[in-house]
């Protein structure tokens, strides 16, 4: 063999090896395990819930299950155990939320396996209407939309919620969060079944039936994992992000009158605000960061792949990925076990304690609207001051409201903090001034 042939054997060779890598990683990635598809029975409903599923996939099963498990996380903050009460742990929000259902009972979220649990046991259930089951699994698709579209969401609560035979077990509620929460019962394929989404998505111009996979790694979580309203007119469950990701676009979808007949969730009884009630707006706050921006999703760290007994799976146990470091973050991260689980742990300090910083200077500020009608301020006068309470309130309430104690984005998470203080100190200002009489800022 001349020299040249060898070189041309050697370039070819390297040439043969690359490509086969890149076939092996982009075309056999990211799911090279085979779905077998098995019928799932359709008696009482079964193909909703979790039960029927476990001998046709026994993996996926066993490790959705240890959802169950209550164990705080390694950081000490979230955690998976039951009534652990942001109300206790920080007292502020029994004056932000006065005269509001969160007053009353407002906990961490835990597993999966204990959402019909912690629905029809909370103390906040009492007169809410069948738009509360949208985010607790596909019995409002599957059984209500397909029948009569959204006209459960005004119905009462009692009456829309799927069956349980004990509401104080994960089994009773079995058809809470089935599997049919993120794959079609049919063929196992992922799916969003939470219409309030796909609508709000389409009206962004995402049309989620055409959706890639790695977008499904996050929109099966984001349907829920988000903020949204109630519209007045039919009471569906509808989304701010169609004004945007950020908290400031989502404020003035609101204000724009974007949002129809809603307007605000509830009166605050001391400062007489028209409140905004934010709901974990973890999608929202995931899609504009560093992680998302690199095709990192969700899944990539809160379902990583596992092996057992040789075979690969997806774990579907949806906590702290703290819990299971190995398998996610240090994937993709050099870093020691030690030093990853200290850099989640100082970004949830840094952004708690501006959180907390930003809720007691909202409470303060509306009692100092309070204190300012006291003082014979008028409403014309209070009028500006209550429409900054609305906005620093909503801010505050965005960052105390998302899951991820700011590591999701956590320079985000401290801008929205800061401003939410700024707007705060600014009310009580201008409160302080009108209750000295003096009205001069
Ligand atoms: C880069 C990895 C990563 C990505 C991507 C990610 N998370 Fe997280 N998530 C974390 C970490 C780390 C925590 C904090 C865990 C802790 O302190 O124990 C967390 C916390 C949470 C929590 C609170 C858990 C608890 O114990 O209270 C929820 C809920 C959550 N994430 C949902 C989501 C959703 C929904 C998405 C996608 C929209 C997402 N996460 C994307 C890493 C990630
Ligand atoms: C909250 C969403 C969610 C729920 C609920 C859920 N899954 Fe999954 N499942 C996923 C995701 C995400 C994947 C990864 C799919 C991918 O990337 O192709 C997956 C993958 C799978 C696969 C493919 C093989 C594998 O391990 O990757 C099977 C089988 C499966 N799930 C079974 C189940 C069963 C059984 C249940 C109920 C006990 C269930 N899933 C509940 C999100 C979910
Ligand atoms: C059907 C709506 C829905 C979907 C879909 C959903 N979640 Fe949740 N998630 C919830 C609810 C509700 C809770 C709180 C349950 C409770 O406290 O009883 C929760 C709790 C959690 C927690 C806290 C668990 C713990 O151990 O502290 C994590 C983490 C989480 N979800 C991540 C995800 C991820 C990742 C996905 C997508 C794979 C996802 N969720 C999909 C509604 C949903
Ligand atoms: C699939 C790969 C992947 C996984 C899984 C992953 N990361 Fe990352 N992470 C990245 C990439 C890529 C970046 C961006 C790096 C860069 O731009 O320099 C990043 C950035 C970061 C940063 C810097 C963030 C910032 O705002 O600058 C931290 C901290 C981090 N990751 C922690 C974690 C932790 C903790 C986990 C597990 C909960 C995790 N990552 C899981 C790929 C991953």
């Amino acid at each position: 063999m001349s020299k040249l042939q060898k070189s041309l054997i050697a370039v070819f060779g390297i040439c043969a090896l690359f490509f086969g890598f890149i076939i092996m990683r982009v075309v056999a990635k990211p799911n090279d395990m085979s779905v077998k598809k098995v019928e799932i029975s359709h008696e009482n409903y079964a193909h909703l819930g979790k039960a029927a599923y476990k001998d046709a996939y026994p993996l996926e099963y066993n490790s959705f299950m240890k959802n169950n498990m209550l164990d705080p996380s390694p950081t000490g903050y979230g955690g998976s155990f039951p009534e652990n009460s942001y109300i206790k742990a920080q007292p502020e929000i029994l004056e932000n939320f006065k005269g509001y259902k969160f007053s009353i009972q407002y906990d961490v979220a835990r597993g999966h396996t204990y959402t019909g649990v912690d629905q029809l046991n909370s103390k906040r259930i009492p007169g809410q209407m069948g738009n509360c089951i949208v985010c607790k699994g596909s019995w409002m698709y599957d059984k209500w939309y397909k029948e009569s579209g959204w006209e459960f969401a005004s119905k009462p609560f009692a009456e829309a919620t799927p069956p349980f035979t004990n509401q104080n077990t994960v089994e009773g509620t079995d058809l809470y969060f089935g599997c049919s929460t993120c794959h079609d019962p049919e063929t196992m394929e992922l799916r969003v079944y939470q219409q309030g989404f796909v609508e709000s998505m389409a009206m962004r111009g995402v049309d989620i039936s055409n959706a890639s996979h790695n977008d499904m790694r996050s929109y099966v979580c984001g349907q829920c994992h988000n903020e949204y309203y109630f519209m007045g007119e039919d009471k569906r469950v509808r989304h701010p992000f169609i004004g945007g990701w950020e908290p400031e676009e989502q404020y003035e979808f609101y204000q724009s009158g974007k949002a129809g007949a809603f307007t605000y969730d509830w009166l605050h009884p001391d400062s007489k605000t028209p409140m905004l009630k934010a709901q974990h707006p973890d999608f929202e706050i995931w899609k504009t960061s560093v992680h998302a921006d690199a095709g990192v999703t969700c899944v990539d760290c809160h379902m990583p792949y596992m092996r057992e007994n040789g075979k690969k799976y997806t774990s579907h146990w949806m906590t702290s990925p703290l819990k299971h470091i190995e398998d996610g973050c240090m994937k993709c991260h050099d870093e020691s076990k030690e030093v990853l689980i200290a850099r989640v742990k100082t970004i949830h300090d840094n952004n708690n304690k501006l959180q907390r910083i930003a809720g007691q200077t909202c409470a303060k500020a509306h009692l100092a609207i309070q204190a300012a009608e006291a003082a014979g301020a008028t409403p014309e006068q209070l009028a500006p001051l209550r429409l900054k309470m609305r906005e620093a309130a909503w801010y505050w309430d965005w960052i105390a409201a998302e899951n991820g104690n700011g590591f999701h984005n956590p320079d985000k998470c401290m801008r929205i903090s800061g401003k939410s203080i700024d707007l705060a100190h600014q009310v009580i200002e201008e409160a302080n001034a009108l209750s000295k009489g003096s009205g001069a800022i």
